[in-house]
């Protein structure tokens, strides 16, 4: 089990708590963090909602949660976490209720007789974040404790605004407010066990270091299909689509850590610095080739799902884009996302010489690990050639597929002030930038919208692996 340096008190206060982000995964990560003693005897929950919902309400819809996962819940954790557990009713348009949130926490504090750790996580829709950070700094909010003997930090959840705009917008209102270092946007994905291990498997293997370029690798696809549709989220979705929910965050960031260079100090900043090179190297779209290098579907039965019956909002998009670096010209790199698919599955393939046949491909999820797909001669007199595969996965390597969850890792990381595993706010801008001649062509027409089956491979892509 992975130990926790020095946990501190803290409060986690959970904006949106009552929503599906928090009930499946914030909650369940927390609980988790509880079960598995890695904070701090003082670790209180704060749960926000605009209804006044007992404690006792979210307690019971986590318990389904985890039911949900098959997981056997521990009483134990349950009762720690009980104990631990408050709810405060919070309009987030109301300055009040930042007044009242500031004194209940210094409640808290000194009730518990010590200086909290504060930690505010934002899982609302994109459209609040602006008003919730502001509040929050208007109110002190962003400092600690009020002996200031602690730190405060904001953890957002994506998307990061809802284009350059916006995130610019978003970024602007937060650093009045906030320093970068109170920040931490999370992306999962990054959280997730192999993404953790991309940078270390190259970094360890010359096999692959040595060949990390134009000159060997001729094609990068990154795939992350959903078999879930929308799951009710008819509101947040049908304003945001896939290319803003998947590729803009999740998919261009696996695309930073597998390009990037790797820093010999692997510390944060090195981190963010190649990682912003990489997105600053791609190229977006040209305006005039978004028909040829990008597609879009939307699931059969989507538009009456949204109740919107003209909605050209996407549910899969997949996009090629190019990088004007040297080692990297002329290889496409393609982005995919898609929900309503036949199978889930997330996965980082890198194509060695001619598509297909020599490939090395890392397996995100289910099923994690790492595959190499070789071409061997069959046994025999004839000279024929077979692919073969060396395959390491999680499960039979190391007895578990990872020790900890995403949403676990970027609980603790952010607790331990960790960025490295975070987004900073030029790789957001920088991700939104390449992605803005598709976004304003898909936002003008609905032409090329495929309507795709549940339950299938999603759109005809024919002409993006032709290029
Ligand atoms: C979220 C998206 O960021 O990631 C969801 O908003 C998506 O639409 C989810 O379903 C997928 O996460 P995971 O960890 O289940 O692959």
């Amino acid at each position: 089990m992975a130990t926790v340096t020095d946990p501190k008190p803290s409060v986690i206060v959970i904006f949106g708590i009552t929503g599906d982000l928090a009930r499946n995964k914030v909650l369940p990560a927390v609980y988790h963090l509880y079960k598995n003693r890695m904070v701090d005897e003082h670790t209180f929950v704060v749960g926000t909602s605009r209804r006044d919902v007992p404690a006792e309400d979210v307690l019971a819809s986590l318990q389904t949660s985890l039911g949900q996962e098959d997981e056997a819940i521990d009483p134990d954790a349950i009762a720690v976490l009980r104990s631990r557990l408050s709810m405060y009713t919070l309009d987030p348009e109301q300055p009040d209720s930042y007044d009242g949130l500031r004194d209940y926490l210094q409640s808290i504090e000194d009730k518990a007789a010590t200086c909290l750790e504060r930690y505010f996580y934002l899982s609302i829709p994109p459209q609040v974040f602006g008003t919730v950070v502001e509040q929050l700094g208007t109110h002190g909010l962003q400092q600690g404790c009020r002996h200031g003997t602690t730190t405060s930090r904001l953890l957002l959840e994506k998307p990061f605004g809802y284009d350059t705009q916006s995130a610019e917008r978003l970024i602007a209102q937060t650093s009045e407010y906030f320093e970068e270092s109170q920040l931490f946007r999370i992306d999962h994905y990054l959280a997730k066990e192999t993404a953790q291990n991309i940078l270390t498997f190259r970094q360890r293997n010359p096999l692959f270091n040595h060949i990390w370029n134009n000159r060997h690798i001729t094609r990068v696809s990154i795939t992350a299909a959903e078999a879930i549709g929308i799951e009710g989220r008819s509101n947040f979705y049908d304003q945001i689509g896939a290319l803003r929910d998947i590729v803009q965050s999740h998919l261009m960031q696996l695309l930073a850590l597998t390009l990037m260079e790797i820093p010999s100090d692997m510390g944060a900043d090195s981190i963010h610095a190649a990682k912003l090179d990489v997105l600053q190297s791609l190229q977006p779209v040209p305006a005039d080739k978004v028909a040829d290098q990008a597609v879009r579907g939307q699931y059969a039965g989507y538009r009456d799902e949204v109740a919107n019956p003209t909605s050209t909002t996407e549910t899969y998009a997949s996009v090629v884009l190019f990088s004007q670096h040297p080692d990297w010209q002329g290889v496409p790199f393609r982005l995919t996302t898609g929900k309503g698919l036949k199978l889930k599955r997330t996965s980082i393939t890198v194509d060695l010489g001619e598509p297909g046949i020599n490939r090395l491909q890392f397996r995100v999820q289910p099923n994690e690990g790492i595959t190499l797909t070789l071409q061997v001669k069959r046994p025999g007199l004839a000279r024929d050639v077979e692919p073969t595969t060396m395959n390491f996965d999680y499960e039979s390597g190391f007895g578990v597929a990872s020790t900890l969850n995403a949403y676990e890792r970027v609980l603790i990381e952010a607790m331990q002030a960790d960025h490295s595993l975070f987004t900073t706010s030029q790789e957001v801008l920088a991700a939104w930038e390449l992605l803005e001649p598709v976004l304003a062509a898909w936002q003008s027409s609905g032409d090329g919208l495929e309507v795709y089956e549940q339950g299938s491979d999603g759109p005809d892509v024919t002409k993006l692996s032709a290029i």
